[in-house]
């Protein structure tokens, strides 16, 4: 029976064990987290989700402090046009967070920002250049392009000395969204080093409808495995989406799959950036208490927990201090939703927002529970303890696990 070290990712001339552990943002994939797997010989992922919120708390930069401080006069005005990032702080932010972790990198392994496109930042071309760049300029080893379809991002940095070096993937949900992908980016000459084909059951923002239950990450997998066969393209594909243990790894890995994404089973390791309290919400909940919903203003539906404290609150938008999703025209779907409750309610203290929420403000504070669809099984990947609550893991127990079980066994912490 193989286990998933019998085999290994090639990347190039770089040979790793075939476990990413998934970008998740904000700070959830903490450096800690990706550095666990560097260690261990896999790849692990960092966000630029919020760069300058971590930089300040990682690094006591006052980035958020002074955007604040500069909009202040525009905290009651519902018109958000004006909210712009500083170019070079942004670029700052990223280098410290990528800086920092790739010098405390060690091992074999690898480690990846994952670089959401949905993130428009008010200026979603400039942003996005300023972040690819400033993470190659910090030595990053690898960008996961993700939510969103990212046509145009490889040519945001094709004039970058590391562009044909540094290891550049996608993530796509289907054949279609792949073969527009490399379409669009035939004139670079210079193919994805990687492909995360992300399936329905997968955490964070999903490539799918509400209809998401109708698909299978296998049957996209093996459309993908045949439209590059028939190109006569070799590009790794890495499964993710609902892989829990080792054993569902080496099967997706026998069938067409050079690697796999895991991310759900990391959540709970005491490496990951969710506070505590939160951890334990994963651990408590069951199947019926996760849900996809519509409330991201990304305008991609999302997986989380249904007592996520984010669905219904109607804070006020804090673009000011964030504004993360704003399109580029000053609007984001939250911003819509909240003046029109406003509008209806003229007398309220507070109103509620139930159709959308302040992602980024919720993100940040760890009030917006995203989770994987396997999240209710992992009260059986650990003991329960005296007091009623769940023992954290460590993430080199977990990783191990993924490696080296068989029989989709579960080791237990010892
Ligand atoms: C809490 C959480 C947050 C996530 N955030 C992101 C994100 O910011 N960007 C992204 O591309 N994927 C995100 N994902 C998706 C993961 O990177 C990964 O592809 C997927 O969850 C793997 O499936 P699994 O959780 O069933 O193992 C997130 C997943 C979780 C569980």
């Amino acid at each position: 029976m193989k286990r998933v070290d019998d085999f290994r990712l090639k990347l190039g001339k770089d040979e790793l064990v075939p476990i990413m552990i998934g970008g998740m943002g904000v700070d959830i994939s903490t450096a800690e987290l990706a550095l666990v797997a560097a260690r261990l010989g896999g790849i692990g992922h960092i966000s630029d989700a919020m760069v300058q919120d971590v930089s300040d708390r990682r690094f006591d930069t006052s980035f958020v402090k002074e955007k604040t401080k500069f909009y202040k006069y525009n905290i009651n005005n519902s018109d958000k046009t004006d909210i712009k990032f500083n170019l070079d702080q942004l670029a700052e932010a990223t280098r410290l967070h990528v800086g920092k972790t790739m010098e405390a990198k060690q091992g074999s392994g690898m480690i990846f920002v994952n670089c959401m496109e949905k993130l428009t930042m008010n200026g979603p071309r400039e942003t996005l250049k300023v972040r690819l760049e400033s993470s190659l300029d910090a030595g990053i080893d690898g960008i996961t392009m993700s939510a969103g379809l990212h046509l145009g991002s490889f040519g945001l940095i094709a004039d970058h000395p590391r562009f044909r070096d540094a290891k550049l993937g996608i993530i796509v949900s289907s054949v279609r969204a792949l073969q527009l992908f490399l379409r669009k980016n035939s004139r670079l000459n210079r193919l994805p080093d990687y492909v995360i084909v992300e399936g329905p059951l997968a955490g964070g923002h999903l490539g799918f409808g509400l209809d998401w239950a109708e698909y299978d990450l296998q049957t996209i997998i093996t459309e993908i495995v045949q439209f590059l066969k028939a190109e006569n393209l070799d590009i790794p594909l890495i499964a993710a989406g609902g892989i829990f243990t080792g054993s569902d790894a080496v099967s997706f890995m026998e069938n067409g799959a050079a690697g796999v994404q895991v991310a759900t089973r990391f959540t709970v390791t005491k490496e990951c950036g969710l506070p505590n309290s939160v951890k334990q919400e994963y651990f408590k909940a069951s199947e019926g208490d996760i849900e996809v919903n519509n409330i991201s203003p990304t305008g991609y539906p999302m997986r989380m927990l249904k007592n996520t404290p984010a669905i219904g609150d109607g804070i006020r938008p804090g673009c000011e201090s964030y504004g993360y999703l704003l399109d580029g025209n000053g609007n984001c779907a939250y911003i819509t939703s909240y003046n029109r409750e406003v509008a209806a309610n003229p007398d309220a203290k507070k109103v509620s927002v139930m159709d959308k929420t302040c992602l980024c403000t919720h993100m940040r504070n760890f009030n917006c529970w995203t989770c994987g669809q396997t999240t209710y099984r992992l009260k059986d990947t650990t003991r329960k303890l005296a007091d009623g609550t769940y023992e954290l893991l460590s993430a080199e127990h977990v990783f191990r696990d993924y490696q080296f079980s068989v029989d989709h066994q579960i080791a237990l912490p010892v």
